[in-house]
């Protein structure tokens, strides 16, 4: 007999690195360790009462049923309300969908926009689940890199990078791993050059919500309307409203491409939870607790980067959205040793301090490390406090 063979996913694709680093902090953390965790991907804050209250309710009422494929409803027609109203365009409800998170929004886009072997670009540094689902659709990836400091790229960049041969673009603002927002001049400028192009947009804008600039978020539908039928825009409840274990995301996108999304997802996941689903409906009124958590995250923002300022050889660009900081750490390697410097330096500061931090590489950027603020001051404190004294021990 043969041996019993998986398919070719199962060995291309790893562990998400960033998840498997935030349960090995979990794990000592559990274990009593007093480890110090900037790998956090959510929100630390409970999810806003009124939503949790609408969710009890929906059980009492006996909402346990299956609902259409794409949402109910009153919850697409919420969405395209609220959207409509936020980006200045008119929205249909047949022109949202509902999935499990923003990561399903964007694996069923990806997935009835290319065909095997087609191109994506993507902006480096990019959230560690682009990549991985371009391979899983067997496409291939375009790495667009900034040539600015500030993780931003510009349309040079994107012609350098050939993406004009691309099927589809990932676009991510404000980004996770670098916390980069681009603004409205930044945005209108690679519009223009999109519009010279063919490809579908994803836009990834999922953190819409954490931005602490004066100008705040901008989304590309706002600036480019005339390019809907190519935007895919990817959003949802996860971040802003504390909500990641509900699994609330939303796609806005032209009614032929929801429409093939949501006939996939009729067949793999069928609709979003119910309850959760009912939850949501009342989310778009708990603007005031966004607010609050936003102006929290923006104080923590402001924390981490005043902890993590003169260090010598630590460098970053401070992040203007979501809640992360992405430091260059080459400065604190020998010229000879920058191979694998910042899976060297996460290790350490966890055996040594007991600091978890996400190292670079997956995210397109090596020599790097993600560290997440969306903890408490005293944390992000002790985390600076306990950062500065691992490096007095690291070897570079
Ligand atoms: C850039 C980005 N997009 C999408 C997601 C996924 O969000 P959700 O939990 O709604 O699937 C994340 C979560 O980490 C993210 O960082």
């Amino acid at each position: 007999m043969g041996e019993l063979r998986l398919g070719w996913l199962s060995d291309v694709l790893g562990d998400s690195p960033t998840l498997k680093l935030s349960g090995q902090a979990k794990a000592l953390l559990a274990a009593g360790e007093p480890v110090v965790n900037l790998t956090a991907g959510e929100p630390d804050f409970p999810t806003p009462r009124p939503i949790c209250d609408a969710a009890l309710k929906a059980l009492e009422d006996g909402h346990i049923g299956y609902t259409a494929a794409a949402g109910t409803p009153e919850l697409r027609q919420r969405v395209a309300e609220y959207y409509a109203e936020r980006m200045g365009v008119p929205i249909k409800s047949s022109e949202v969908i509902v999935s499990n998170g923003a990561k399903q929004v964007l694996y069923n886009a990806l997935s009835v926009l290319l065909n095997q072997g087609d191109e994506v670009a993507v902006p480096v540094p990019y959230w560690v689940t682009y990549p991985a689902q371009i391979t899983a659709l067997r496409a291939r990836m375009i790495p667009v890199i900034p040539t600015q400091p500030g993780w931003k790229i510009t349309p040079e960049d994107l012609e350098r990078a050939g993406a004009g041969r691309a099927k589809a673009l990932i676009f991510n603002t404000p980004s996770n791993p670098s916390g980069a927002v681009y603004t409205r001049a930044e945005l209108e400028d690679l519009a223009d050059y999109f519009r010279k192009t063919s490809f579908f947009i994803l836009t990834d804008e999922i953190y819409e919500d954490l931005v602490y600039t004066d100008e705040g978020h901008v989304p590309l539908m706002t600036l480019a309307p005339d390019l809907r039928h190519r935007i895919v825009t990817v959003s949802g409840l996860s971040k802003s409203y504390a909500m990641t274990g509900w699994r609330v995301g939303f796609g806005i996108a032209d009614e032929k491409t929801v429409s093939a999304m949501t006939r996939l997802q009729s067949h793999s996941t069928s609709n979003v939870n119910t309850i959760a689903q009912m939850a949501s409906l009342v989310a778009f009124d708990c603007r005031d607790e966004v607010e609050t958590m936003s102006r929290a995250f923006k104080h923590r923002r402001d924390v981490l980067v005043e902890e993590m300022s003169g260090i010598p050889g630590l460098e970053f660009t401070v992040p203007d959205g979501a809640f992360y900081l992405l430091a260059d750490i080459r400065g604190l390697l020998a010229e000879d040793r920058q191979v694998g410097g910042c899976m060297r330096l996460a290790e350490h500061l966890l055996a040594a301090e007991k600091v978890a931090v996400v190292p670079g590489e997956p995210f397109g950027v090596p020599n790097h490390l993600r560290l997440s603020y969306a903890d408490s001051e005293d944390t992000l404190r002790e985390a600076g406090v306990r950062f500065k004294r691992a490096l007095e021990t690291f070897g570079g």
